[in-house]
């Protein structure tokens, strides 16, 4: 049977390319959404693709999700924690619930997911982790104290992860995408985003398919000597 993928943030944005991208490589693939019921089902009724709500901050939600999937659809092969949110403000402003919300959605989402699938890949001695980071936690942001720890983090967790994962078939890489065109970069005000632009050598924004393209590579069977890496799919804006 085909490998299984969950897409964490799956319904939208990056997370419906990768989705999009994994499936038509042949695998099963379930998507996983947060909150947005309406974007969700517009997701599946275009695309044909499973979802799956829970919050994937939540430990308790996520055990449970994973267990539900498991239970109809078999073990997860492969993980993709693409989750994220921004609360985008300067230190000086930001609210201890903005700082929160970012850690907790965008990095200890990675901890509840993998601790979820880790055992089942080691018993079966594969697996394939890919966390989505950004270019903003390998160099900063202002604005973005609480996104820009969080994504660092991020590429910390992958490497330390796939140090525990290597002699068991599991590898865990990171992918960092740059300014990407979706919802979330649309929200960026319109004169910073002009600048942003301006610094990307390619010219433009990315597109969600270019970061899918760097899933689909690292999640391959033929892949398993890649892991611990950190892929930067950006336009040339950071070279790191
Ligand atoms: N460096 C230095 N100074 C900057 C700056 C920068 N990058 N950006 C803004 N400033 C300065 C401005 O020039 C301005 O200074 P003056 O008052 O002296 O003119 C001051 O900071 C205030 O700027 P704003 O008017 O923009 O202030 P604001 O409070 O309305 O907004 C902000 C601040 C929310 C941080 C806003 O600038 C913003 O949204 N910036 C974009 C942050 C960003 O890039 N987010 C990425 C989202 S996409 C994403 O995260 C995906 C990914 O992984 C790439």
């Amino acid at each position: 049977m085909a490998r299984l993928a969950l897409v964490t943030g799956g319904t939208r944005g990056i997370g419906e390319a990768i989705c999009l991208a994994l499936r038509k490589e042949g695998y099963r693939v379930i998507a996983n959404y947060g909150g947005n019921d309406e974007a969700a089902k517009a997701f599946s009724d275009r695309t044909g693709i499973e979802t799956r709500k829970f919050d994937v901050s939540n430990y308790a939600e996520v055990e449970q999700g994973i267990a539900a999937i498991v239970q109809e659809h078999g073990p997860i092969d492969i993980l993709v924690n693409n989750a994220g949110i921004t609360r985008d403000t300067t230190i000086h402003k930001m609210t201890p619930e903005q700082w929160q919300a970012v850690i907790d959605t965008n990095l200890t989402s990675c901890f509840n997911l993998s601790r979820c699938v880790i055992n089942t890949m080691r018993e079966r001695g594969f697996g394939r982790i890919v966390n989505i980071g950004s270019i903003n936690g390998q160099a900063g942001q202002y604005g973005q104290v609480n996104y820009a720890a969080a994504k660092s983090g991020i590429h910390g967790f992958t490497k330390a992860l796939a140090q525990e994962g290597a002699a068991k078939g599991i590898t865990v890489n990171a992918i960092a995408p740059g300014y990407i065109a979706t919802d979330m970069v649309r929200a960026v005000p319109a004169n910073v985003l002009e600048k942003i632009v301006a610094r990307i050598p390619v010219g433009r924004l990315g597109e969600a398919e270019e970061i899918a393209r760097g899933v689909v590579f690292l999640v391959a069977d033929e892949a398993g000597f890649i892991t611990g890496s950190t892929l930067s799919i950006n336009g040339g804006q950071h070279m790191y």
